[in-house]
């Protein structure tokens, strides 16, 4: 049950915000450093999970570098204050002035999902008088067994380059004198769960790492990526992610030479179970087949539900006793996919509950969207 003695703080919020766990947060990422740092593994956040002002000072001050998707998540990364040798910019359609602002300020490294981007941004490098240093994004063909429109590592993904295509990459590098490989890049897809898909990773990493390193190639960075999911089911049992037997895996299954690194990209295991979005009853429908909760937040606040019918837990924190109920609870946007959770049992409830949406910190405020001209939704913070 979210912890709802903070209930009387909420009873003055106008709803719908999102409600950040900042102890939790802290929690989640000490666990994560302090399992990285036993294998002298590098972890970059992923910012496209939540670019929450507040939750990536936190991320910043606990000592991660930053993963970006955009030229603005570089600029806000380093406007908060990463240093600029720990961003990394990714993306497999990056802008010229993107690329440009990049290479103004000397990030640490462009992942490169194509032979045509290499082309760029070593000319706008060379324009710049910039030496650029890139990591190839090579799609490792592995099936991370997760939602298929969350799988990125497959061949029929638009992301990174194919096996066919590294010895293109590796000619045209001899060309391109203003960037300079330092790292070979993976990620398979995103809320992986079932852990041994990374085992299968590190193998074809080791491969393909292994055919670099066969033409003379050496490499310092072998990034693979984010992905490790989380227990929607269970954010009270489970509030941190197994951060250590995740790293285990790497740390048994990935071959590394002395003096390489390893660098991960993790975003939804940090930041998810630590926001909750909180909303308020506005309406109960009672009909015959169906009873529904229609609630002040919807898909424009939250939408994994609508997206990926992603489960969320939801509980209705105004009341925890009872006639149990089975609720259809919906938003108030006008589309049908507009439901956060079908035949969801809860209290009997009424006008004016409050109603928490769990392990939304990940790819829920930062996803939300103006659709029907709805207010940007808030954000309030645990002390
Ligand atoms: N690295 C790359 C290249 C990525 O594309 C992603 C996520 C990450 C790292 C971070 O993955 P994570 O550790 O968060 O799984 N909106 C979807 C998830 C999209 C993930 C996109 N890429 C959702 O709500 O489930």
């Amino acid at each position: 049950m979210f912890n709802s003695s903070i209930l009387s703080t909420f009873q003055d919020q106008e709803t719908p915000f999102y409600y950040y766990d900042l102890a939790l947060l802290q929690e989640t990422l000490d666990v994560c450093k302090q399992a990285a740092d036993r294998y002298n593994f590098h972890v970059h956040y992923a910012m496209k999970a939540n670019f929450n002002q507040k939750v990536v000072e936190k991320i910043k001050d606990a000592g991660f570098g930053a993963d970006c998707v955009s030229g603005n998540e570089v600029k806000q990364a380093i406007e908060i204050g990463f240093a600029k040798d720990k961003v990394v910019f990714a993306g497999v359609g990056k802008s010229d002035r993107e690329i440009n602002e990049a290479l103004e300020n000397d990030i640490f490294c462009f992942n490169v999902e194509s032979v045509q981007e290499l082309g760029v941004i070593n000319e706008l490098a060379a324009a710049a008088g910039k030496n650029a240093g890139i990591a190839l994004r090579i799609n490792p063909n592995v099936d991370a067994h997760t939602h298929h429109n969350i799988t990125t590592g497959l061949e029929e993904n638009k992301f990174g380059i194919n096996h066919w295509e590294l010895h293109d990459c590796v000619e045209a590098l001899k060309e391109l004198p203003n960037i300079t490989l330092i790292g070979i890049h993976f990620h398979i897809g995103s809320q992986i769960t079932n852990l041994s898909v990374f085992k299968s990773l590190c193998v074809k990493v080791n491969e393909i790492h292994r055919w670099f390193e066969e033409r003379g190639h050496s490499i310092k960075i072998l990034n693979v990526g984010g992905g490790l999911g989380i227990d929607y089911h269970q954010p009270d049992e489970k509030p941190v992610a197994d951060f250590e037997e995740y790293f285990r895996i790497f740390d048994q299954f990935l071959e590394r030479k002395a003096g390489q690194e390893v660098h991960f990209e993790l975003g939804r295991a940090l930041v998810a179970h630590s926001g909750t979005l909180i909303s308020r009853v506005l309406y109960v429908k009672n009909g015959i087949k169906k009873h529904f909760l229609v609630l002040d937040a919807g898909m424009t606040e939250l939408m994994r539900p609508a997206l990926y019918q992603a489960y969320h837990k939801i509980e209705n924190i105004s009341r925890v006793e009872g006639d149990v109920v089975k609720y259809d609870i919906v938003g108030p946007i006008c589309e049908s996919t507009d439901c956060f959770g079908k035949e969801v049992e809860m209290p009997q409830s009424f006008r004016g509950d409050m109603i928490a949406i769990r392990s939304a910190g990940a790819y829920g405020e930062v996803m939300a969207s103006k659709y029907n001209l709805r207010d940007q939704v808030k954000s309030v913070y645990s002390k």
